[in-house]
């Protein structure tokens, strides 16, 4: 009977890991799937996690079922971590998930529930999984533009040309921080306008944030997501957590909804617990616990945490800006042009460098130099000695 099921699709970014994978060069550089690499190319367990384990193992007294919207405690904190006191907390409702894909789908289960054939508007281009979940839960999507290929930077005054063939109670997917692919990024004062933009058409926003922390800070990176919490009635926000804690295997996310009433609040919990039953019934725990330990009571030890946590992720993300700003020096030496200056101000872990198919595959296949195929590079794939490689061979391709 399986000889009547299709081929599926490939999803280039897994297509590129076995590719990398296979190759036996020891040149090989990796600039790949998002995974955060240290100058030793190691992703390693944060402290605060390898502390967190030990806390759990020695306190965890039961691995009993927890309940269908997961740990509480970590919802509250992820709330808080993400909306801070934008807007009140019995406004906001919100259920764990497995990793950020888990809580994109959830929520889309969600909204596909609310059964007024709503079209989600997505960037072009978009994380290709956004795509994917879309087509395979059969939910009719557009794309608007976002990155302009010349400026290498978001080209708002085409995407709100674009978003004004939005109607009514249609949904608008933004990324929180950190734009996958393209590393080019929203500022507050596009956050304002598209907040008006929402306000007026009726729209519902949904973020996908899978990267706090990665681009200008911990509260910089959520500011535009906080300013639209504080002024619309409703909003859909799948966190990922597992860039800002490193714990990728572990799944862990949340969907998190901003409600106006009580009535609806009422609503939007029941939906997220029934679809999470029919999808997984239990969401993970165990890394969840890990960041609930982090993010912290008020007692001493936990405040521990959370500042062994926030100064990693501040050092990750310094290390990232200081190689943004290597490359794009190098770049311009080796290139003899200012083309890819945008990679200083781009933010997060990728960039979008504006190459050619054919240029992708050379670096490929000439250098071992592996980037997604819409050339799209994770500049933590890197380290400072790789560098100078990196950019000759980009030039020699140019
Ligand atoms: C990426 O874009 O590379 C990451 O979000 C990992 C993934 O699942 O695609």
């Amino acid at each position: 009977m399986f000889e009547n099921l299709k081929l599926q699709p490939e999803d280039k970014i897994m297509a590129l890991m076995s590719l990398f994978l296979a190759d036996s060069r020891k040149e090989k550089i990796d600039l790949g799937v998002g995974v955060y690499k240290n100058n030793s190319g190691q992703t390693p367990i944060m402290s605060a996690v390898k502390k967190a384990t030990t806390i759990l193992s020695n306190t965890q007294k039961t691995k009993s079922y927890v309940g269908l919207l997961g740990n509480l405690g970590f919802i509250n904190k992820i709330s808080k971590l993400v909306l801070d006191d934008a807007v009140p907390s019995d406004r906001i409702i919100g259920a764990q998930a497995p990793g950020g894909t888990g809580a994109f789908h959830q929520i889309l289960l969600l909204i596909r529930s609310m059964g007024k054939g709503q079209k989600i508007w997505i960037s072009s281009p978009s994380w290709p999984n956004h795509a994917a979940i879309l087509n395979h839960l059969g939910i009719e999507f557009k794309n608007y533009f976002y990155f302009d290929k010349e400026t290498c930077e978001v080209n708002f005054p085409r995407m709100i040309s674009d978003l004004d063939k939005m109607s009514s109670g249609d949904v608008l997917l933004l990324h929180g921080c950190c734009h996958n692919p393209t590393g080019a990024n929203l500022s507050i004062e596009h956050w304002i306008e598209l907040t008006k933009f929402c306000e007026k058409k009726n729209i519902l926003p949904l973020i996908d944030l899978a990267y706090q922390g990665f681009g200008d800070g911990i509260d910089d990176d959520v500011k535009g997501i906080q300013y639209m919490a504080s002024k619309l009635s409703e909003l859909c926000i799948g966190v990922s957590c597992s860039k800002n804690f490193g714990l990728y295997r572990e799944r862990v996310g949340a969907s998190l909804l901003l409600v106006p009433d009580k009535k609806n609040r009422k609503l939007a919990e029941d939906n997220l617990k029934s679809f999470n039953r029919v999808t997984f019934s239990f969401p993970p725990d165990y890394g969840a616990s890990l960041v609930d330990i982090i993010l912290g009571n008020n007692d001493s030890q936990n405040q521990e945490l959370i500042i062994l946590w926030e100064n990693e992720l501040n050092k990750m993300r310094n290390g990232m800006l200081g190689l943004r700003k290597l490359l794009s020096h190098s770049l311009r030496l080796s290139t003899n042009t200012n083309r890819f200056d945008f990679i200083e101000r781009h933010r997060g872990m990728f960039s979008l460098m504006g190459l050619s198919v054919e240029q992708i595959s050379k670096l490929r296949s000439k250098f071992g130099i592996y980037m997604v195929g819409d050339s799209r590079i994770n500049i933590a794939g890197l380290n400072k000695d790789q560098i100078e490689y990196f950019s000759s061979s980009v030039a020699s391709v140019v």
